[in-house]
């Protein structure tokens, strides 16, 4: 019986036929249990010999169950493992990742240089209204940034003047000054449009507007703040900068700002031949301004600057088209080094 036992109970296919097993020899009415049974009525002699005979056939296939239970378990992990392996003949998914463009880049070095100069970032609407894009700035009514050909118009209804696309990123310096108290020190990168279209201007381009509003603030202040920024921006302590006198009617004085550094033997001299590159427009914010905001010019005083990413861009990474900066051209951004 043990020997019957322990055969069948070595040839079981499953867990299942393997508990059917156990059953029929150890269950309550099994046939080992059943021989137990029998050892009441048994005369002491008998008892002394058949005893220990069933104990142990009843030990023996009890292990022998235990042995084919650990076999069949160890069979079915290893089963589960094979077919829930990773298959690594499999292709691999070779989409290229993305990378960040050029002038993302470009605008998270800068948030990051003047971070270091304790500048927050601030930003506004892509369509603005008339009087944060050029009636806070003292832009007249007449003044030619207003023209048609500059500025897109946004669709409105009735008489008052239409919203437009901002021009700049300068209503930004009217919505930071009405909403915070000096004193001020922000940036504000964003996109801004004007009509306009050739190999150095696309319709929508980037600017990064300057703006700090403090006590005795003045011009030396600013000089330093712009040539601290650009020498950090492209990386070499020879930068020099050129102030020439300029215009615009929110600061007073105004100074349009090129770049430039000392020719050195092999290496690139911005601006080409003449040397000089034109980069940002700056100025003392006017008093005017300021009063526009509500802020009392005589306390106050500030000066600002707006500058075009792209262009810096342009010159950091030696690109002569600004057009293809938006024609999300792979083998563009690759030659240069963002493509995959
Ligand atoms: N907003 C001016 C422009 O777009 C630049 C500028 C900003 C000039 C701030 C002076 C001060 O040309």
């Amino acid at each position: 019986l043990q020997q019957r036992y322990t055969g069948e109970i070595a040839q079981a296919a499953d867990l299942a036929a393997l508990d059917a097993l156990r059953v029929a020899a150890l269950g309550k009415s099994g046939e080992i249990t059943s021989l137990l049974k029998t050892l009441g009525k048994m005369d002491p002699e008998t008892r002394k010999v058949e005893g220990p005979k069933i104990q142990s056939a009843r030990q023996s296939v009890q292990d022998a169950i235990e042995a084919r239970k650990d076999e069949l378990e160890r069979e079915a992990l290893e089963a589960r493992l094979a077919t829930e392996r990773q298959d690594l003949s499999l292709p691999v998914d070779t989409t290229p990742p993305g990378s960040v463009h050029p002038v993302s880049q470009v605008m998270d070095e800068l948030a990051e240089i003047f971070a270091d100069l304790g500048f927050a970032v601030a930003e506004g609407p892509e369509i603005e209204d008339d009087w944060h894009n050029f009636g806070a700035l003292n832009i007249p009514e007449a003044h030619p940034a207003r023209a048609m050909q500059d500025t897109f118009y946004v669709a409105a209804e009735g008489d008052e003047a239409p919203p437009v696309l901002r021009t700049h990123t300068s209503p930004v310096q009217i919505r930071t000054m009405m909403r915070d108290k000096p004193p001020i020190r922000i940036i504000a990168p964003g996109r801004v449009y004007r009509s306009d279209s050739d190999a150095t201007h696309t319709p929508m381009f980037h600017q990064i507007e300057g703006l700090v509003i403090d006590k005795g603030i003045h011009l030396g202040h600013l000089k330093w703040t712009l040539e601290t920024f650009l020498k950090a921006f492209f990386e070499r302590d020879d930068v020099v900068l050129r102030l020439r006198p300029s215009y615009f009617p929110f600061t007073e004085p105004s100074a349009e700002v090129d770049v430039g550094w000392s020719e050195e033997k092999g290496r690139r001299v911005v601006g080409g031949s003449e040397g000089w590159m034109e980069v940002l427009g700056s100025g003392m914010v006017h008093p005017k301004v300021i009063e526009n905001c509500g802020l009392d010019p005589n306390e106050w005083q500030g000066f600002a600057f707006g500058c075009g990413i792209d262009r810096l861009a342009m010159l950091k990474y030696g690109m002569d088209d600004l057009r293809a900066f938006f024609d999300g051209d792979l083998r563009w951004l690759k030659h240069y080094g963002f493509g995959m």
